[in-house]
């Protein structure tokens, strides 16, 4: 009868439990300062954090602290002035650039508060383009993108441009299509911001619910203090620096 080495399964544990165990980011003492003509701004401030797979994580601050510009050091769109960002294993700026983006592409899904949609294609196209930029092309795009817009209960406006959708809908595409390609993590920049205050709460628990389902990090910057209980952590940014965590309950 066939027999699985002892040995290689022992080893696959400790792969699939390194891989559960490690961080998903970390980013360490990081800063970012603007230099404009003779001034500078230090808009983020030796920040250190880690996001768990699975955790969702909100940023509090008001306009002004920080928040976009720390979301996109998170995102690996912006380099910092000092410190290193970590996806699991990888120090991101030891990658060359056509890594990096790969990494960018299929492991961290982006949402912003404008929905960053494009106005002449359909919600399903919309989320197909995501897809293509990571490979996949024809029917397995097409399926993949109903299948997530189905996630995000916008079944029946796969057709749709996005001028014919409620704000609510075009930032549930917008999350569909960060979600479309299976990402590690999803970052959030004030995604209720231009939303009611209903809205925005039913989008946030959307986010959450998600996230659970797929083991997805999630990290939420906002100003929007109503969507507080969608949170396992909160921390508050001011003036670029991390002044304080608070752990719920409910992680
Ligand atoms: N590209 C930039 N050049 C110069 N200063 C910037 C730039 N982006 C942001 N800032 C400044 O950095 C600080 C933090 O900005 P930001 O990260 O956008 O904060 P928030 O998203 O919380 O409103 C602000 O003082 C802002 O004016
Ligand atoms: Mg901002």
């Amino acid at each position: 009868m066939f027999s699985v080495p002892e040995t290689l399964v022992g080893a696959t544990l400790v792969v699939v439990l390194w891989w559960t165990m490690s961080d998903l980011l970390s980013i360490r003492d990081i800063s970012k300062i603007y230099e404009e003509g003779q001034t500078q701004v230090c808009a983020v401030n030796h920040v250190s954090l880690t996001i768990q797979p699975g955790q969702v994580v909100l940023i509090l601050g008001p306009s002004g602290s920080g928040k976009t510009t720390l979301l996109s050091i998170m995102g690996c769109l912006l380099s910092p002035t000092h410190g290193q960002v970590w996806i699991g294993d990888q120090n991101v700026y030891r990658l060359s650039d056509g890594e990096l983006s790969r990494l960018r592409c299929e492991q961290i899904g982006f949402v912003f508060q404008s929905f960053n949609l494009l106005n002449f294609l359909t919600a399903r196209k919309n989320v197909e383009v995501a897809l293509n930029l990571a490979g996949k092309r024809g029917r397995e795009a097409r399926e993949r993108a109903d299948q997530v817009l189905r996630q995000v209960q916008l079944g029946h406006r796969l057709d749709f441009a996005p001028r014919n959708l409620s704000g609510g809908e075009k930032q549930r595409v917008s999350i569909a299509r960060a979600l479309a390609n299976r990402p590690r993590l999803l970052l959030a920049d004030e995604p209720t911001g231009n939303l009611d205050s209903q809205t925005g709460q039913s989008l946030g628990q959307l986010i959450r619910d998600l996230a659970k389902n797929e083991g997805t990090g999630v990290v939420v910057v906002t100003h929007d203090n109503r969507i507080e209980n969608i949170a396992d952590r909160i921390l508050y940014l001011e003036d670029g620096i991390l002044k304080d965590e608070k752990i719920i309950g409910n992680a």
